[in-house]
């Protein structure tokens, strides 16, 4: 009878071990075309910002210029669509794309926009896919150059039908696109996408005097280091009425880029020991390793002030978590090895 009860537990663990695997995917699926680059530059702020799983749209057939003699090419796929949109012929061929869709509760479909109409080759995947997304979350980011998207929200619905469309859509026009970052922050913050509990991103505290901040962290190996050597309080310099720094006694990780935009609310590495935190939005031509952002920045420049500043860096307090069965602090395979030991009699209570 305890062999019989032993191995009914033995079961429970491992169906709970591929449950936890399953859950350890990301929830959401951005997928994207970008003819001349602006939707693909929205779609990497974007994934700066938010964990989530991205699929590119690609024509079958390369180097076509969908713009030349004003349009032309473009103009007939999207007539082609227009005047035929339950034919499969009408839609131009894409490359094969290989997307468990039922793995996804949302999906971002990000698109420029041709001739009023959602661009072809996206038209395309949708209507091939479209009737999969029934029922799940769908958010739509289109991008134009001055024509309003409603012709593509239209679009958007006839060949996701079922979909539960987001409110609002995300539109950004072209001559905007630099400021993607920003504009896609507020929209994710608008739509309030549910995401799974895996989804939870890391946030660390910033306290500076009596003001309290709340930080997301970058899924990065910058951030992962700087976290360790969390709890810290340091004095940052004021410089140029944009930024504190402080330069660290020791070297963090680095994978620098230059972001166009720095945002307000931006935690960035210079260099590799430098921690800057940003408190006014601005261009720049200085390139620096992301470990976070604060979302809410309204007080943050009064917080800060004008001189050096003692800024304190924490992990928030760790709550016990559901699943969390050897109390490490996160929900993953190693608590099924506990449980089985625990079953297996080889870790007693
Ligand atoms: C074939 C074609 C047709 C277009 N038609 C329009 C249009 O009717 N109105 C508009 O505002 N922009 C139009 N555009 C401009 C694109 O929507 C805009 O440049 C968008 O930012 C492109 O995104 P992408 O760089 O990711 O390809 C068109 C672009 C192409 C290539």
């Amino acid at each position: 009878m305890k062999r019989f009860y032993q191995y009914f537990l033995l079961i429970f663990a491992l169906t709970l071990c591929v449950n936890i695997q399953a859950q350890a995917a990301n929830n959401t699926l951005v997928v994207y075309y970008s003819f001349t680059g602006n939707v693909s530059a929205i779609v990497n702020a974007l994934q700066q910002q938010f964990s989530a799983d991205v699929i590119q749209i690609e024509p079958a057939e390369e180097g076509l210029d969908y713009a030349a003699n004003n349009y032309a090419l473009g103009s007939s796929l999207i007539s082609a669509i227009r005047n035929n949109p339950n034919d499969a012929s009408s839609y131009p061929a894409i490359k094969p794309v290989s997307v468990d869709l039922s793995r996804y509760d949302n999906i971002i479909v990000a698109t420029p926009l041709w001739w009023s109409q959602m661009a072809a080759p996206m038209q395309t995947f949708l209507f091939h896919n479209g009737s999969e997304m029934a029922g799940k979350n769908i958010g739509l980011i289109v991008s134009s150059a001055s024509s309003g998207i409603s012709s593509v929200v239209t679009d958007a619905k006839r060949l996701i039908p079922g979909g539960n469309f987001l409110e609002p859509n995300l539109w950004i026009k072209s001559a905007q696109t630099s400021n993607a970052a920003s504009l896609v922050s507020e929209w994710l913050a608008a739509i309030n996408l549910p995401t799974s509990s895996n989804q939870e991103t890391e946030t660390m505290q910033i306290n500076v005097g009596s003001y309290v901040f709340n930080a997301t962290l970058e899924d990065n190996a910058t951030a992962s280091a700087f976290k360790e050597l969390l709890p810290l309080t340091v004095t940052m310099n004021e410089l140029n009425g944009n930024e504190k720094y402080h330069y660290l006694n020791t070297t963090l990780p680095t994978a620098a880029d230059n972001p166009g935009t720095i945002q307000a609310g931006d935690i960035m590495l210079y260099g590799n020991n430098c921690i800057v935190v940003f408190y006014e939005t601005f261009s720049t031509g200085y390139s620096y390793t992301r470990i976070g952002h604060i979302s809410d920045t309204a007080q943050l420049k009064q917080a800060l002030g004008t001189g050096n500043v003692a800024v304190n860096f924490s992990l928030p307090a760790v709550m016990g978590k559901k699943g969390d069965i050897n109390n490490d602090g996160s929900v993953n395979v190693s608590d099924v090895t506990y449980l089985i030991n625990i079953i297996l009699g080889i870790i007693s209570l």
